[in-house]
């Protein structure tokens, strides 16, 4: 009983062992920190988005976002770690000071890309950005175009970013050293702090411009703070529209829309290429050979350029539009899919269970019948077995004793002596079956079978009573009569 019900549960096991086998493709989860959220880094995340759909088995599981603090990126990529990601994409704030996190995730063993500003050290596995020090070459060589224009050393207000990151010192290097490279007259370079952001450019130009009025151009490192600064001159006194010249750097929606609107002149496209660092990633995690350094080159955006480029991001954000209509169209319907899927594994368990379950009761309920069978009713089959034995055994007997009656009647010797030796049986074994067999003891059955025969002779044969009583060894003719009437009911006569 107990091997009967072990089989459904051994044979569900091994379904569920089964269906754990099944093979799937290893998944990896990415984790991105992206130091700021702004129109740059939203574009940058919209391809990755894009490229994954090519990797089904690559998810980003969490993109956070350090809005400029250092401390926070670091304990946000420390939860990273703790989460056992696959791989880290980073955009540090400030290469120093996110270098820690960075290096602690690379000896976790988990591979880094550094993505767009550097960071300090070596202990990354792939770095891709913007050539940020050729950014700062264009920017000189249009400080020195404008100054070719205006025929004097121009007075020339540098907004940068943060200090501490990387685009921000390599930008300024590049400008600084282009121009004193080129051997024309130096202009007058002044460097503020804006962050990076359109509110800080916006501030400090504006709180310079209240003391200056002498400033000529505007090189801004990137289009954010191009559109700050803008505003800032446009809220200056002393300073008519485009009185001042500026120049950004990205070269996307925010600063082609300004280039478009007159508030700025000209960009220096940054390349995100969220797409390459999700390729550069699936190289990493399939073990594939990629590219550690990637350096992305960068263009010069000027009037003539800018309209044509901001209809097609204008189209794109279209095509952006229907991209993400598709994608969720097709998150619902994979989700639809996977439901679907676990209903028909749980329904298939559950067929599988009933099915091992009636299988056992089968079992069971069979085992239960075979047990009483040999229990209760085989018993009661041998006793009939034995029982149309023993009838067919006293038939027997029954037949050979009434022979040796029949052929014995005349004969004074029957009785039960007599019986027994010719039966071979003990006299109380011939009492007993001769009783069963015939209901009377041996001498009544003895004594019947003559008168039976008496009958037959006087009906038959000339023989008197006399002689009939003699001749079945009746003790006397008396006592034959009395016998005779007994048995018949009336006297022996001839009739
Ligand atoms: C976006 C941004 C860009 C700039 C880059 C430098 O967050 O500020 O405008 O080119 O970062 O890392």
């Amino acid at each position: 009983m107990r091997k009967v019900s072990n089989i459904p549960l051994i044979a569900l096991l091994f379904l569920l062992f089964c269906v754990g086998c099944s093979h799937r493709p290893q998944e990896y989860r990415i984790g991105v920190s992206q130091c700021l959220d702004d129109a740059w880094r939203q574009k940058m995340n919209e391809e990755m988005e894009r490229e994954l759909l090519l990797y089904p088995n690559m998810t980003i599981s969490h993109r956070r976002i350090a809005y400029g603090s250092n401390e926070l990126q670091c304990a946000q990529i420390d939860s990273f770690i703790q989460e056992r990601i696959d791989l880290l994409i980073v955009s540090p704030n400030e290469a120093a000071e996110v270098k820690p996190a960075v290096a602690r995730a690379y000896r976790a063993g988990i591979p880094v890309i550094v993505a767009d500003r550097r960071v300090s050290g070596d202990e990354w596995t792939a770095f891709i950005g913007g050539d940020n020090y050729q950014v700062g070459v264009l920017m000189a060589d249009w400080v020195r175009k404008v100054q070719s224009e205006t025929n004097h050393p121009l007075h020339v207000l540098e907004v940068c970013g943060l200090p501490g990151s990387t685009p921000a010192t390599k930008r300024h290097q590049g400008l600084m050293d282009s121009l004193a490279a080129s051997g024309e007259v130096m202009p007058e370079i002044i460097s503020l702090q804006g962050q990076w952001m359109k509110e800080d450019a916006y501030e400090v130009v504006r709180a310079y411009l209240r003391e200056h009025k002498n400033i000529d151009a505007i090189v801004a490192q990137n289009d954010l703070m191009a559109v700050g600064s803008a505003e800032a001159v446009r809220d200056s006194k002393g300073y008519g529209a485009g009185g001042v010249r500026i120049m950004g750097v990205d070269g996307i929606f925010p600063g082609l829309k300004a280039i478009a609107d007159g508030k700025i002149e000209c960009t220096a496209t940054y390349q995100s290429r969220g797409d390459l660092i999700i390729e550069t990633a699936a190289h990493i995690l399939y073990g594939e050979p990629f590219v550690r350094d990637t350096v992305l080159e960068t263009n010069m955006i000027d009037q003539g350029a800018a309209g044509p480029m901001l209809m097609q991001y204008m189209n794109r954000l279209h095509d952006l539009e229907t991209f993400k209509i598709v994608q969720t169209n097709t998150d619902a319907h994979w989700q639809q899919m996977r439901f679907e899927q676990t209903v028909l594994v749980v329904i298939i368990v559950l067929v599988a269970l009933l099915f091992f379950a009636a299988l056992g009761l089968i079992v069971y309920i069979q085992r239960k019948i075979q047990n009483e069978i040999k229990k209760d009713i085989l018993p009661q089959l041998e006793d009939v077995q034995e029982a149309i034995q023993l009838s067919k055994r006293d038939e027997a007997f029954g037949e050979r004793m009434r022979q040796v009656v029949e052929d014995h009647l005349t004969d004074p010797n029957l009785n039960v002596e007599y019986l027994a030796s010719k039966l071979q049986l003990s006299r109380t074994q011939i009492f007993r079956r001769v009783k069963t067999i015939t209901g009377k003891g041996p001498l009544d059955y003895i004594r019947e079978r003559r008168l039976v025969r008496a009958h037959h002779l006087l009906q038959t044969t000339d023989m008197t009573v006399q002689q009939v009583a003699l001749e079945l060894c009746f003790s006397s003719p008396g006592y034959f009569t009395k016998c005779y009437k007994a048995y018949f009911g009336h006297l022996p006569s001839k009739q």
